[in-house]
């Protein structure tokens, strides 16, 4: 498998890095995952402008332009050849001689890495069921909204419904959904979408606004709003939207079904749309 690292392709099991690598240390990068379907990344602009807006937070110079990512992006996909993949793009503030928590001074150069991977979508199974998913208070930071490599939060989260074997964690702050360890949530009622707002204290998922506008277009109503645990418990249909879970309905929240713990008719509509509007 094709690796980019620093300006070079290589196979991935030949790239290396320091291990004083301020992402390998301190977390100190931001990465971005983008579908590609039938070879063609999937609104790949909206990924990159989300990268530039997580490294202008962390004060980090993007290293590549937009042509410059989307050049990668395609060698490494035109590698891989399967029709449907995954890309990560990672970029750190570089590995320093010492480790200090500040910047370093003088600046480093920025370690910049991707690599194409198959696409992790749900099985046919899986949507044909529902997934399953535990709730969790959201103890993460106040900066959700930037999708950096610092993810221990979202990993110690995640594995609470990994161990109990459900698909994901639903994570709730001051008794309002925010969205999953490695998604967001949207809540059916009444034949209405209800989107958590975009805000400090989730990601603003490009799937989620892909779902979002195809509501829209096809006439069924949404609400973005704070979307309170008991709006939740009592759902029609709850969804996890990402890249690579695409919209995948969820049956169980923590032990109790979901209306009636089946898949509901919204989700397999959007279901259909978004398959439709990928390809
Ligand atoms: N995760 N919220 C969180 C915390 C996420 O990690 C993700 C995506 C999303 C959905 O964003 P998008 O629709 O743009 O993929 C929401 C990726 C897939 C990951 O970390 O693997």
């Amino acid at each position: 498998m094709l690796a980019y690292l620093n300006g070079n392709y290589l196979p991935l099991d030949e790239a290396r890095i320091s291990p004083m690598d301020r992402g390998f240390l301190f977390g100190d990068g931001a990465y971005e995952v983008i579908p590609v379907y039938s070879r063609r990344p999937f609104r790949l602009q909206q990924h990159l402008e989300r990268l530039e807006r997580t490294l202008a937070a962390l004060q980090l110079a993007n290293p590549l332009s937009k042509e410059q990512w989307a050049e990668v992006v395609q060698r490494l996909v035109d590698d891989h050849g399967s029709e449907d993949q995954g890309v990560y793009l990672q970029v750190t503030r570089g590995a320093a001689p010492v480790r200090d928590q500040a910047f370093p001074r003088p600046a480093v150069p920025p370690t910049v890495f991707a690599y194409a991977d198959r696409l992790p979508t749900p099985s046919a199974e899986l949507l044909a069921t529902g997934g399953t998913a535990l709730t969790a208070e959201d103890f993460r930071w106040l900066r959700c909204d930037l999708k950096t490599v610092s993810l221990v939060a979202n990993v110690l989260l995640r594995q609470l419904s990994a161990a109990a074997g459900c698909t994901e964690t639903i994570l709730l702050r001051d008794g309002l959904v925010m969205e999953g360890s490695a998604s967001n949530v949207l809540v059916v009622q009444d034949g209405v979408i209800l989107a958590p707002p975009k805000s400090n204290l989730i990601l603003p998922g490009v799937t989620y606004d892909v779902v979002l506008e195809l509501a829209t277009a096809n006439g069924i109503p949404t609400q973005v709003r704070p979307v309170a645990e008991a709006e939740l418990r009592s759902a029609d249909e709850v969804w996890v939207t990402s890249s690579t879970k695409e919209v995948l309905p969820i049956t169980r929240i923590d032990d109790a079904p979901v209306a009636d713990g089946r898949p509901g008719p919204l989700a397999a509509r959007m279901n259909a749309l978004y398959q439709d509007f990928k390809n």
